[in-house]
């Protein structure tokens, strides 16, 4: 990886996964190519164990991200993710929901940066209709950078419930009856990508990305 600046490893087991760079676990591999695509980028994602476990790239010129092939109405989608190490400050990665259309629906896992040694903040957000502004912010109990860990969501007609590991660290509940729309009747494609977005990402932007860190 000599020349590209910070790495998210991913791996691909089943219908969806993603994450590291060292000896993840191995469920049943079915190679990136079956259910995903490069969505922008593609010279900067890279592939190991052939195809089955994924790297993507983020310089000073571009990051990258991919999307699922088909679209799901409900289930229960998971990531298997090993965070940029090191100075992460200004980088974003985010494994997300998301229908296609102008007034659409997305389920959120946004991870922010930071610097050596300073924690990660996970963002998780919910979009109805093409309006969000439900952002919930928590510190991870672990370093996200050191291993593997599965991000869940499951979306049915019922609630949206975020796992981290299997533990449900956020739940939002279908409350139409109150009249708070919610996801229902848009398909959904499954995305990832990392990118920077050191103007917020880090302290409110405080931070910037410090290009001059060259990870391998
Ligand atoms: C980064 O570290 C600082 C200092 O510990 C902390 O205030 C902040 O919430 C951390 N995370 C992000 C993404 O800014």
């Amino acid at each position: 990886m000599g020349s590209s600046l910070w790495t998210v490893c991913l791996i691909f087991a089943s219908l969806t996964s993603a994450a590291v760079c060292a000896n993840p676990r191995k469920p049943v591999d079915v190679k990136f190519g079956r259910n995903y695509v490069p969505t922008w980028a593609f010279d900067h994602i890279k592939y190991f164990n052939d195809g089955s476990d994924i790297q993507l790239h983020l310089d000073k010129y571009t990051g990258t991200g991919f999307q699922s092939k088909g679209s799901y109405l409900f289930g229960h989608f998971s990531m298997n993710i090993k965070m940029v190490p090191g100075d992460s400050a200004g980088t974003v990665t985010a494994f997300y929901l998301s229908s296609q259309n102008a007034e659409h629906d997305e389920i959120d896992f946004e991870f922010l940066g930071n610097r050596t040694g300073q924690p990660y903040i996970l963002q998780t957000n919910v979009f109805t209709g093409g309006k969000g502004d439900r952002e919930q912010r928590i510190y991870l109990w672990f370093d996200p950078t050191k291993d593997y860990h599965r991000y869940s969501i499951l979306w049915n007609l019922y609630q949206i419930v975020f796992f981290v590991d299997d533990v449900p660290i956020r739940v939002f509940k279908n409350s139409k009856d109150l009249g708070v729309k919610f996801p229902f009747d848009q398909p959904m494609k499954i995305y990832n990508s990392l990118w920077n977005a050191d103007d917020w990402a880090t302290r409110g932007g405080l931070e910037k990305t410090d290009w001059s860190k060259l990870h391998s």
